[in-house]
């Protein structure tokens, strides 16, 4: 029997469109490898991102597309990605960095730690190589928060990064004493996260999320002279969506030309969760919320769960509209995120099927997928 020409598999993937760079993926060059034997076609589809949120949805459309082809008895797509990072000379990128990522917000107290380390695990489970590292010298969270103790290795005169949870990380919580206050100076701190960067081995990473302290102050603009951000992340409470230190720290990414790659919404409303005994999945539940009586279907062993907005909804979205950037999500308020943090392992490893670690994997999709469009819009244009 006859079996499809690779031409004639090229031009079934023609189909498959990436719907964030609007193009098909036979023009965008992702599939690297096409191969026709015995009517059996295997073909290999690299994508920008191994945390491409619509990866399954393209693979599934992929073998679809191949299978209708006459003549075909077997498929194989094997999904692969390489992060490429931008396309601009940088002098002062730590070789084999792809993207470096400020996660920042005018506020102290918000969430830029906690978001920092779940984006950064939820990145890592997806394949990526992931670093974070901690700029927060004023209260370094990120050792409490992925459970990291004990002084850095050193080889030669490189520090090397301690690894938990798949994350490769560093902070100046490793090398301080604990009761010794420290007071930085700008100049100190603009030398410390020089010397994280450059002196570190970081090795080759995909992401590296950066851990901003609180406010605008002298690291925010240390990091954005020094190293050239692929954006900037910011993290707001709802009621702090429209004071004057989220315009501040927006202002401020502004100055230095960092693009603000979306706002993460943080203690956005409760979580309330429980089950019925008993309840078969499919039936309801009533629930009072304090803002009104809630009717849910209930789930397998009658569990259910719905967030409650304390604060309403919707401050992030004008905010992101009136300044063009996208809301990345929205993360409830929920004790076992406080406790992950506090004992070391992140919400998104101790409750991986919860809302909050959903939305975690949901936001460090939707950033990996704005660094790949940030990527691919700095590419030369061939005429
Ligand atoms: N969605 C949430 N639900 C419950 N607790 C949360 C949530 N997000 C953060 N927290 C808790 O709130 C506290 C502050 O969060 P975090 O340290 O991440 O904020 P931050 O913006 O990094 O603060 P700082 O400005 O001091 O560095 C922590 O104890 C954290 O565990
Ligand atoms: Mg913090």
């Amino acid at each position: 029997m006859s079996q499809p020409t690779p031409d004639a598999v090229l031009d079934a993937l023609r189909a498959v469109q990436d719907p964030d760079l609007h193009k098909d993926i036979v023009s965008l060059g992702f599939v690297t490898k096409n191969e026709v034997k015995d009517g059996r076609v295997e073909v290999t589809i690299n994508l920008t991102t191994p945390a491409c949120p619509v990866k399954d949805l393209m693979k599934g459309q992929a073998e679809e597309a191949i299978r209708a082809l006459p003549g075909v008895r077997e498929v194989k797509v094997e999904m692969t990605a390489e992060v490429k990072g931008m396309n601009q000379p940088q002098p002062n990128m730590p070789k084999d960095i792809r993207h470096i990522v400020a996660i920042s917000s005018g506020k102290g107290g918000v969430g830029k730690s906690t978001a920092t380390v779940n984006l950064a695990v939820a990145l890592a489970q997806t394949g990526a190589k992931v670093g974070v590292l901690d700029c927060d010298v004023y209260g370094p969270d990120i050792p409490m928060m992925m459970g990291i103790v004990g002084e850095p290795e050193t080889v030669g005169k490189k520090l090397l990064p301690k690894v938990r949870h798949g994350v490769k990380t560093m902070s100046i919580g490793y090398l301080l004493s604990d009761d010794k206050p420290v007071i930085w100076r700008g100049p100190m701190v603009h030398k410390l996260i020089q010397q994280f960067l450059a002196d570190v081995e970081w090795g080759a990473l995909d992401y590296l999320l950066v851990d901003m302290p609180p406010g605008t102050g002298d690291a925010q603009l240390s990091l954005a002279q020094i190293v050239p951000l692929s954006g900037g992340v910011l993290v707001t409470t709802p009621q702090a969506v429209s004071t004057y230190d989220v315009s501040k720290a927006i202002s401020m990414f502004r100055q230095v030309n960092v693009e603000i790659l979306g706002i993460i919404e943080n203690m956005a409303g409760f979580v309330i969760a429980g089950s019925v005994k008993g309840a078969a999945a499919g039936s309801e539940v009533e629930i009072e919320t304090g803002a009104g009586t809630e009717t849910l279907k209930v789930g397998e062993g009658g569990r259910f769960e719905t967030v409650v907005h304390v604060f309403g909804e919707g401050g992030a979205d004008s905010l992101a509209a009136k300044y063009d950037f996208p809301v990345l999500g929205r993360i409830p308020l929920n004790p076992v995120v406080r406790v992950g943090g506090d004992g070391g392992d992140p919400v998104i490893i101790t409750d991986p099927d919860s809302l909050i670690a959903q939305e975690f994997r949901q936001v460090a999709g939707k950033l990996a997928q704005r660094l790949a469009v940030r990527e691919f819009a700095q590419l030369p244009v061939l005429q």
